[in-house]
């Protein structure tokens, strides 16, 4: 009962590598059986009724019937790319991680995506963007599922669901199709401040990016390092391109939104082909691991919540290099499947309320877009280490498993040497002291300050980047039919800046209204804007 692979002989046989290529000098049922004609259905004459029997017309017909699948229900929009991460070593004294060991080669599939159109939605939209790296590392795969924002819309998962119902386009007419510029997006986020950052962001440049090439990632949360002693480290991380950061001006990506929808996926793909490989550098902010889980008095397992640059600055610790497009976009763009959960030894999760949700979420709608529990089987999916679990059957089960005994312990088919070593896999959690506490439903009181950090965005923000912002709310603010959100839009403006508010309280022809809140007493941050990059 060694390590086993998923598939019964470890590779495809002749026959599977000859459908999978399209080759031979004949076409086949999915049985095998040889085909003279695929043009005609069988009938009873030239001009008579087709017949029932006719086996190749129904199997062809009935597989096209079935050949979509659910989009993702967020970010189902994307365009994927392979590489390879290659480890500087600089964080083997934080982590016990093998991939990040010096000079460490790690294959990795990367998915940019949007967050709300749906599949065929143009690639220029404002939005959030996607930025999901799967490494296949030698100790099992290792997701990190980040975004090119560094903060999130909400504090706790239990408001994924309200947030995407409200962001999505309207129940009734479906519109608009991939933009934030409706009612119930500005209901939600005006009625829940803690968004308040998140939008900011949006409605910077940064929600209407240049290229992937040119984004920046974020794992937003507070990830908990460890290392060969046990001894922990809290984290952020960060991908910073090569190219710099950059974004498309409005204008410009109104234009190309009609003249090609498709120009993020294409720019991706036609620069992979033409040998100008993308590059990232992996960098990480560190913490000290105190019990109160904070920095400088930022609460880390606040999402929506940045570390400054300049309070704790981000150390690169290896380099992504993408040279190789997919060669199936079914296959492996969309049918690949990561999870925050997928942690190698080395890298533990925190308590921030945000990500827990998210580690009940992905498997579970996984299971509904890949139609089963064995979607780890599928190739672009599959881990690069030996797999030996005692996973068995369900849909979509490929493997033939040996051995009669999927318990442990067993005495039938060989046991399994479980414990010699267990202390160095995964999810062996750092012993973390949880203090003790009543159940309760509510947020910390850390948790409720939502205007200091956008106010910093905003004073870090150059004239232009300034501009830009004031015309995005007005833009969007202003497709509002509702006066009462518009109106709760500028509250929120006014409680960030009163020149933000001022101005684009002019855009929309309305009265500007005083902060309710006291302005907070916040430096800029220069590394927010992209002007320094
Ligand atoms: C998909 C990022 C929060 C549920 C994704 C994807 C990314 C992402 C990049 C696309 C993955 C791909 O390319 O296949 C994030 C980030 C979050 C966040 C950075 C916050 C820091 C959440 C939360 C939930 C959630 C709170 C639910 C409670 C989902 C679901 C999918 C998804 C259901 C679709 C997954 C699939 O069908 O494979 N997210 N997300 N996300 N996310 Fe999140």
């Amino acid at each position: 009962s060694g390590p086993d692979t998923y598939s019964p002989t470890g590779q495809p046989t002749a026959a599977d590598q000859a459908r999978m290529a399209q080759a031979g000098s004949y076409l086949t049922t999915a049985q095998g059986a040889r085909l003279y004609d695929t043009d005609h259905s069988l009938k009873a004459g030239p001009r008579g009724p087709v017949l029932l029997q006719d086996h190749h017309l129904r199997e062809k017909i009935m597989h096209f019937d079935h050949e979509r699948i659910p989009e993702r229900v967020v970010h189902a929009r994307g365009a994927a790319a392979h590489g390879v991460f290659k480890a500087y070593g600089t964080a083997s004294s934080v982590t016990r991680a093998a991939f990040l060991a010096k000079d460490v080669e790690t294959p990795v599939f990367v998915r940019f995506s949007t967050v709300l159109g749906s599949r065929g939605s143009a690639d220029t939209v404002r939005d959030t963007r996607g930025f999901a790296t799967k490494f296949y590392t030698s100790e099992g795969v290792f997701d990190l599922v980040g975004n090119n924002i560094p903060v999130f819309f909400i504090q706790d998962a239990i408001k994924f669901p309200d947030i995407v119902h409200a962001a999505k386009p309207h129940p009734d007419r479906e519109i608009p199709q991939a933009q934030s510029a409706h009612d119930t997006h500005w209901d939600f986020v005006t009625l829940h401040t803690e968004a308040t950052h998140h939008v900011l962001w949006n409605m910077s440049d940064r929600g209407i990016p240049r290229s992937f090439r040119t984004m920046e990632g974020f794992g937003i949360h507070t990830f908990r390092l460890v290392d060969a002693e046990g001894r922990t480290t809290l984290v952020k991380w960060h991908w910073k391109p090569k190219l710099g950061v950059h974004s498309l001006v409005w204008e410009e990506a109104q234009i190309i939104s009609g003249v090609d929808p498709d120009f993020h996926r294409r720019d991706l793909a036609d620069a992979i082909e033409a040998g100008a490989y993308p590059e990232w550098e992996l960098g990480i902010q560190t913490f000290p691991d105190t019990p109160e889980q904070t920095f400088e008095g930022i609460d880390l397992l606040d999402p929506t919540n940045i570390v400054p640059e300049e309070l704790a600055p981000v150390q690169p610790i290896g380099r992504l290099i993408l040279n190789r497009n997919p060669s199936n976009f079914f296959a492996e763009t969309e049918q690949v499947a990561f999870h925050p959960g997928h942690l190698v030894p080395g890298i533990d999760i925190t308590d921030d309320p945000l990500l827990s949700g998210r580690l009940f979420s992905y498997l579970d709608t996984q299971i509904t877009r890949l139609a089963g529990p064995n979607f780890g089987q599928i190739p672009i999916n599959r881990t690069h280490a030996p797999v030996n679990d005692m996973l068995r059957d369900g849909f979509h089960q490929t493997a033939v498993h040996r051995g009669v005994a999927p318990y442990r312990p067993n005495s039938l088919d060989g046991g399994c040497p479980f414990t010699a070593g267990a202390d160095m896999g995964a999810y062996v959690e750092a012993p973390v002291r949880i203090p003790e506490a009543k159940k309760v439903r509510e947020a910390p009181e850390t948790f409720a300050d939502h205007f200091s950090q956008p106010r910093r965005f905003w004073l870090s923000m150059s004239p232009v980047e300034r501009e830009h912002i004031i015309g995005a709310y007005t833009f969007e603010l202003g497709k509002c039919y509702e006066q009462a959100v518009k109106e709760r839009g500028l509250q929120v403006l006014a409680n960030i800046d009163p020149e933000l508010c001022a101005e684009v309280a002019a855009g929309l022809g309305l009265p500007a209204p005083s902060a309710t809140v006291p302005l907070a007493d916040v430096e800029p941050s220069p590394a927010l804007s992209q002007v320094g990059h």
